[in-house]
């Protein structure tokens, strides 16, 4: 897992030096070894919108899968579905037309940026709770399938805190959830970990202070959560780090492509490969040992 951390860093700066690496070139017994273990599933949540969790899910999504692992990026954001947009994709069909039966799901999922795995999410899927049980059998199965082709599966979710966002964020090993240093969305912040927290969530959730000016900043503001989410729910939250505000986001937003893709030496992609760094050092030992029921089951449960 370490030597992934530090492929990521080689990696940058050797795109800083001008040179291409390779993607996707992990040693095959790294594969081998890898493949024996259910896939990583991290949700990105935040309570209030606009505070950067598409970025952050597509450049961890990015990062991640240059660095040699299988990443698939699911946009579980069913009211404003728009990764497609960040990753300079056109779906054709996306999962509003996997459970109106239209496609089956292999014929949905695209290639992003860097070699990730991509499923174009929809307004559309809040119909699943129409699904005939024969329908929903069907779509669970599809999912399964998509769970073994992947070693690492990042969800980005939608704002607020609806039941399909709790449904995803509580199905998932790790819940990355996403503030900025506002008040209005740490407050939300707060309120999404105490809501995770009150279904008896056992995974691991941490805070990425988006938009910070400084380290001191980001800092203080997870000391904050951290101190609030202790005091009021007994729950120790950890600390992933911060992004500072950049506007080469917003560039590389209307290049549609993934700002770490087209400015890796900027000071947020830096950042971005950290976190990335950070979620892959860890993974090892935070990966529960969830061999079944998988993810998609568990947000089954809750979702139709
Ligand atoms: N670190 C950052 N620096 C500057 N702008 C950012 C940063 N992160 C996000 N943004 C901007 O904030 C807005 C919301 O980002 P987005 O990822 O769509 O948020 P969300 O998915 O949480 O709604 C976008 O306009 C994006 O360009
Ligand atoms: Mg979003």
């Amino acid at each position: 897992m370490l030597d992934q951390a530090t492929r990521l860093r080689e990696l940058v700066e050797a795109r800083e030096r001008g040179e291409t690496i390779p993607a996707n070139d992990a040693t095959p017994d790294s594969r081998n070894d890898r493949s024996r273990i259910a896939p990583r599933v991290i949700a990105i949540a935040s309570g209030k919108g606009g505070v950067g969790k598409s970025h952050v899910a597509a450049n961890l999504a990015y990062c991640i899968s240059r660095a040699g692992r299988k990443t698939l990026l699911v946009d579980a954001d069913l009211g404003m579905a728009n990764l497609d947009l960040l990753l300079g994709l056109t779906p054709g069909r996306n999962l509003g037309h996997v459970v109106t039966g239209q496609v089956d799901l292999g014929a949905t999922l695209m290639e992003g940026p860097g070699g990730m795995l991509f499923l174009p999410g929809a307004s559309g899927l809040a119909r699943a709770a129409d699904l005939s049980e024969n329908e929903r059998g069907r779509l669970m199965d599809q999912l399964f399938c998509l769970e073994e082709s992947a070693e690492l599966i990042i969800i980005d979710t939608g704002a607020g805190i609806s039941r399909n966002v709790i449904a995803f964020a509580s199905a998932a090993d790790d819940v990355l959830v996403v503030t900025t240093p506002e008040p209005t969305a740490m407050t939300d912040a707060y309120a999404l970990i105490k809501v995770l927290h009150g279904t008896g969530y056992d995974g691991r959730i941490g805070v990425v202070v988006n938009q910070a000016v400084d380290r001191a900043e980001g800092r203080g503001v997870y000391t904050r959560l951290a101190k609030t989410t202790a005091r009021f729910i007994g729950r120790t939250i950890y600390d992933l780090g911060f992004l500072p505000a950049d506007p080469q986001v917003g560039l590389a937003a209307r290049n549609r492509r993934p700002v770490v893709a087209c400015q890796p030496a900027a000071k947020v992609s830096r950042a971005m490969v950290e976190l990335a760094a950070r979620l892959l050092a860890d993974g090892q030992a935070l990966h529960r040992a969830h061999a079944q029921p998988g993810i998609f089951r568990r947000i089954a449960g809750l979702f139709f």
